[in-house]
């Protein structure tokens, strides 16, 4: 899809409803708002396309994860938000530190905040550009390691190693998508990509 990330702040608009929602509620309710998002535009051609050992995928794994990510391309919102909703779910942590950011009072004030949908939509994107830019390894990195440094300068007490908390939610969201599409090949396409994109993150946030 070759989508990138602007570098415009996301708004943050505090939802002032106060009444509880059910969680169908709440996903109804991203989902429409992510629906209502405009892709990222473009923000740097690509320049390169060389093997390098430091991307962890042969070219033949390149070719299948961007054939199969096109399942994934077509269903990128629901699936951001399946991994999102999980996320959370099981680590009430990071979940606070977007209500610390954006001085939201209550869960359902941030499930429903703009500065959610907006994260949702631009790991989503961030994912995305990795995947169909993996043989422009030196773009990648950059792009990559670029995110993570950002996190140390807006998060000040945010540990790197929660990167790795999206790992499993990624990957139990994309095998919903893709059902019997996700082979057990493509499984390992998909851990060892999203290892790398995490690795990448954190690596960029220490160098920050
Ligand atoms: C798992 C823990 C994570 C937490 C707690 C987290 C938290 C945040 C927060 C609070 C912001 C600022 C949002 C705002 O100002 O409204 C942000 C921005 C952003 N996040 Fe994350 N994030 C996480 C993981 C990731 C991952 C895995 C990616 C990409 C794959 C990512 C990509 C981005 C991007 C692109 C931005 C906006 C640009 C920037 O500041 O770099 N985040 N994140």
């Amino acid at each position: 899809m070759g989508c990138t990330l602007t570098a415009t702040e996301p708004r943050r608009v505090h939802s002032m409803k106060s009444e509880p929602v059910s969680s169908n509620a709440i996903h109804t309710t991203i989902l429409e708002e992510v629906k209502q998002m405009k892709k990222p535009e473009k923000i740097k051609e690509r320049t390169s396309s060389v093997l390098d050992n430091r991307i962890p995928l042969s070219s033949r794994q390149k070719f299948q994860i961007v054939k199969s990510w096109k399942g994934i391309e077509r269903n990128i919102k629901t699936t951001g938000i399946n991994m999102f909703l999980r996320l959370f779910e099981a680590n009430d942590e990071i979940m606070q530190l977007f209500v610390f950011i954006g001085g939201y009072k209550t869960v359902t004030e941030l499930r429903e905040s703009e500065s959610l949908v907006g994260h949702v939509t631009m790991v989503m994107h961030t994912i995305d550009e990795a995947i169909t830019s993996l043989d422009d390894s030196e773009y990648v990195i950059n792009m990559l390691q670029s995110i993570g440094k950002s996190h140390k300068t807006r998060l000040k007490d945010f540990d790197p190693n929660q990167f790795w908390k999206i790992e499993d939610p990624f990957l139990l969201a994309v095998k919903e998508t893709l059902g019997d599409r996700y082979t057990s090949n493509m499984e390992n396409i998909y851990n060892l990509t999203i290892r790398f994109i995490l690795e990448t993150l954190i690596e960029g946030f220490n160098l920050g």
